[in-house]
């Protein structure tokens, strides 16, 4: 399938999708705190989804079962929600959301210390946050795709974090993945060039150890494979001739 560019039309509704998806974070972010539990939030996630009128996008795709993947440690993304795994102070939690706005798809994540961590799990938060902002100053109309993917990994080297390969960020639309695909770590090739009314989910996927992943028996839980902590920061963006809109934030 080939890049979408979005019309002028859909652009005002990708915004419009991302600015309510935004909003729920904001919420979601309130209600972080020692004793709740996973489940909790995805129920929280869900009632404020609908109750904007809008769709979870995450529910049943490819028979997810919940509408928020909340991801707890060494639990770098697709956790899913459970009544018995409680949050306890020195967590961290990376939760992924998504919903659907007039047909229109919007994809972020936010990954919360619970209470008062580690210094070293706060830094792992705010590099891999940094990582998406260093990223994104690439995404502008006339550079190649790829020029993302090396900033982040230029960028997240230093510290000596692993960055997931398995996972990538992508494409949005009126459909949740779209072309292209988005490795956050160094690549061969140029990639598309990057075209103005494209709309893109950048999502770095980081570890405090090594970048390798398993997949946990459920399926869906990817998990890291030495047991360190892993952080995840997504927004969807909107490619201009200039620097890049950040749709999925307030
Ligand atoms: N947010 C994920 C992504 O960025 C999608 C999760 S799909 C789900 O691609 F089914 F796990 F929810
Ligand atoms: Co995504």
């Amino acid at each position: 399938m080939a890049v979408t560019i979005k019309s002028q039309r859909e652009i005002d509704l990708m915004r419009h999708s991302c600015k309510l998806l935004a909003k729920v974070h904001e919420e979601l972010g309130k209600a972080i705190e020692p004793g709740i539990s996973t489940l909790d939030i995805d129920r929280l996630g869900e009632k404020l989804i609908r109750g904007y009128g809008c769709v979870p996008n995450f529910l049943h795709y490819q028979g997810y079962p919940a509408s928020i993947c909340v991801s707890v440690n060494d639990e770098v993304v697709h956790g899913i929600p459970r009544a018995d795994r409680i949050l306890q102070e020195g967590d961290i939690v990376s939760l992924d959301c998504g919903l659907i706005y007039k047909g229109y798809h919007s994809d972020a994540a936010r990954t919360y210390g619970v209470g008062r961590i580690s210094p070293e799990a706060r830094q792992l938060i705010d590099e891999t946050r940094n990582s998406f902002f260093e990223g994104i100053k690439m995404a502008r109309a006339g550079n190649h795709l790829h020029d993302i993917s090396n900033r982040i990994d230029e960028y997240i080297s230093r510290f000596g974090y692993g960055i997931v390969e398995d996972l990538v960020g992508h494409g949005i639309g009126t459909s949740l993945h779209e072309d292209p695909q988005i490795p956050n770590f160094r690549q061969r090739r140029k990639g598309v060039r990057l075209q103005a009314g494209m709309t893109l989910a950048v999502e770095p996927m980081i570890n405090m150890g090594g970048y390798e992943v398993e997949w946990l028996d459920d399926d869906w839980t990817v998990v890291t494979e030495d047991g360190s902590l892993s952080a995840h920061y997504e927004n969807t963006i909107l490619v201009t001739d200039g620097e890049p809109e950040i749709l999925t934030l307030l």
